[in-house]
């Protein structure tokens, strides 16, 4: 496995809530949030999305909830399977959350997904340069 698509060790995935990790999707070359969850026996990558609202993270960067091995949205209340990333209740009910190819590997877990490039664990990191560029500092 290309260690450049290393997300996390299997171990670093809480029982009852999600791993935030960045992707860079490869055609628009935009940074994108992605989470890991364990499922019955596996992991699972989605993107860090509900389906009721798309602006909306299911993660806001200290986990989602979840409840009996569903996602759960804060906003709504919108319940996502793991496994197969179907809202089984909500406002979105019978939408899929978007999925991330993955491969487990002797305990961690790598980004397989082509169209996607791994770019860090946590939410996006903001660029430096785009911060001084905001400031209304002088020096
Ligand atoms: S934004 Fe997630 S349920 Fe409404």
């Amino acid at each position: 496995m290309d260690s450049d698509r290393r997300i996390a060790s299997v171990d670093e995935i809480p029982d009852e809530s999600t791993f935030l990790f960045t992707v860079n999707e490869t055609e628009t070359q935009e940074d994108r949030e992605a989470i890991l969850v364990h499922t019955d026996g596996d992991v699972a990558a989605w993107l860090n999305y509900c389906q009721h609202y798309t602006h909306i993270k299911l993660d806001k960067g200290s986990g989602a909830p979840m409840r009996d091995g569903e996602v759960v949205c804060a906003n709504h209340g919108a319940y996502f399977d793991c496994e197969s990333g179907l809202c089984t209740f909500g406002p979105c009910e019978g939408a899929y959350l978007n999925g991330l190819d993955i491969a487990v590997d002797d305990g961690a877990v790598y980004l397989t997904d082509d169209d996607y490039a791994f770019v860090g664990a946590g939410a996006p990191k903001s660029d430096p340069a785009d911060l001084s560029s905001k400031s209304n500092m002088e020096f």
